[in-house]
């Protein structure tokens, strides 16, 4: 007969949060009544947890409890909190004025280092967010190529716009998925008519390219996805870049979260691939809200209808604002200064966790394992080969929401979408605590009978 789940473990270190997180509790309770949503998601605390100060790889909650902080405010950071070139460019920023609207310098000082660092940038454009950039290139590729349907992946995220939010039907064949959308409000033409969904890492995808080719204006991927980080992408990248070359489709790169933190290039940089199109946003922005397209120039010239490139429009009242292009040069100044240490240092702490966390699990039969990219991680809760989403079960959603408390309670903070980073600003002897705090938490949930 299968032990009891007790749940003893799960109470007492809920308790003990809950005991120290009081500040938190009063703050979610205050926000409640005026906030339509929390924007961050925490754990499966009764409260989430607010956080007062950032330094280097750490986070202070308004209790004063530290956290090593996995979080990298959801990517970007990744020189870690309150970097000092970036604190410094910033007030010197505040002292001339922080917007204005009118032009400044430093969008062509953000420009010419994104443009130097991305192999298909001949120029670029911000926007305030990945989300705007990976809009604005939608249509710039639908008016350059005349064509309205745009491709994305099974499993991939790009934002929160109407297209960007159509994704594969769960119950739809996986080599031949049906484009649905995530949640309501988004008109039911624009998955059925200008939307296609493919299936990723699978070759029925370059199929579906070639059968669409005449209505296609561009195919979008995550060179690593966030749902699925993993780096043995070259193959499929690979093929895909020639399967749209030689049917007349654009690629476009959507390297938001990659594009600074896997290489100082990116994706493109890492796999050696050159692609029509790439978005960014998070690590650009030196932890202020940013996004860019980047791309060749004929495609880019529809930004301004330059050389009769069909026009797009697109605006924003911040896009270039003088204190995210500040921000942005310093982060993306350091990150070129140092990127012959920096990347091989985060992809050593990376392989260094992935290797101890999965030897673990196997030893211990823990049904978990850890996906990689580099920098950036993701741990799911079951064995066997993980080839997408698709693969992706429910089975042990218990186990793994228990698990984010319990690495809480160890002094970890992961955010609820459970993506993970390393940053510059974590040592060695961080990392080995990040383990002692996945080691403890697995072990807990053990004692429970959970797993
Ligand atoms: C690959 C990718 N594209 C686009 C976005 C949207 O960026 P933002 O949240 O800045 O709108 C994200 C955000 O996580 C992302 O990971």
């Amino acid at each position: 007969m299968a032990e009891k789940i007790s749940e003893a473990r799960f109470e007492k270190a809920r308790e003990e949060l809950v005991a120290r997180t009081q500040g938190s509790a009063e703050a979610s309770t205050r926000a409640a009544s005026t906030l339509a949503m929390e924007v961050v998601q925490t754990v499966v605390m009764p409260h989430p947890i607010y956080i007062e100060r950032a330094d280097g790889g750490q986070l202070t909650d308004v209790d004063g409890n530290v956290y090593i902080d996995l979080t990298a405010g959801f990517g970007p950071n990744v020189l870690g909190n309150r970097p000092e070139a970036v604190q410094r460019a910033l007030a010197e920023q505040i002292e001339r004025g922080w917007h204005w609207g009118i032009h400044n310098p430093l969008q062509a000082d953000l420009a010419e280092l994104i443009c130097e660092a991305s192999a298909c940038a001949d120029t670029v454009a911000f926007s305030n967010s990945g989300t705007e950039a990976t809009m604005f290139a939608m249509r710039l590729a639908r008016a350059h190529t005349g064509k309205e349907k745009v491709a994305l992946f099974d499993g991939s995220y790009h934002g929160v716009h109407d297209y960007a939010l159509t994704k594969a039907d769960a119950k739809s064949p996986r080599s031949e998925p049906s484009a649905n959308t995530l949640g309501g409000g988004i008109p039911g033409l624009i998955p059925r008519e200008t939307m296609l969904m493919l299936p990723y890492r699978d070759a029925n995808a370059f199929e579906l390219i070639r059968k669409n080719r005449d209505d296609l204006a561009l195919v979008v991927v995550e060179p690593v996805q966030s749902s699925n980080p993993r780096l043995d992408n070259a193959d499929f990248l690979g093929e895909l870049l020639e399967v749209c070359r030689e049917n007349n489709v654009l690629l476009m790169f959507d390297e938001v979260i990659t594009g600074f933190r896997i290489e100082y290039g990116g994706c493109q940089e890492y796999y050696g691939l050159t692609p029509d199109l790439a978005t960014y946003g998070k690590a650009i922005g030196g932890g202020l809200p940013i996004g860019a397209v980047g791309g060749r120039a004929e495609i880019m010239n529809g930004f301004t209808g330059k050389d009769d490139a069909p026009f797009i429009f697109a605006g924003g009242t911040f896009s270039g604002n003088p204190l995210t292009m500040a921000a942005g040069t310093a982060a993306v100044r350091c990150m070129r200064d140092q990127r012959d240490t920096l990347y091989p240092y985060l992809h050593e702490q990376g392989a260094r966790f992935q290797k101890a966390v999965n030897t673990f699990c196997a030893d211990e039969g823990i049904p978990a394992q850890l996906m990689v990219a580099g920098s950036f991680f993701h741990l799911i809760f079951q064995s066997g080969e993980i080839g997408g989403q698709r693969d992706l079960g429910s089975e042990n959603r218990r186990a793994e929401r228990q698990f984010y408390l319990h690495l809480l309670d160890n002094g970890v903070i992961i955010p609820g979408i459970h993506i993970a980073f390393f940053s510059a600003a974590h040592t060695p002897e961080d990392v080995d605590q990040v383990f002692e705090a996945f080691q403890a938490s697995f072990l807990a949930l053990r004692e429970d009978n959970i797993l």
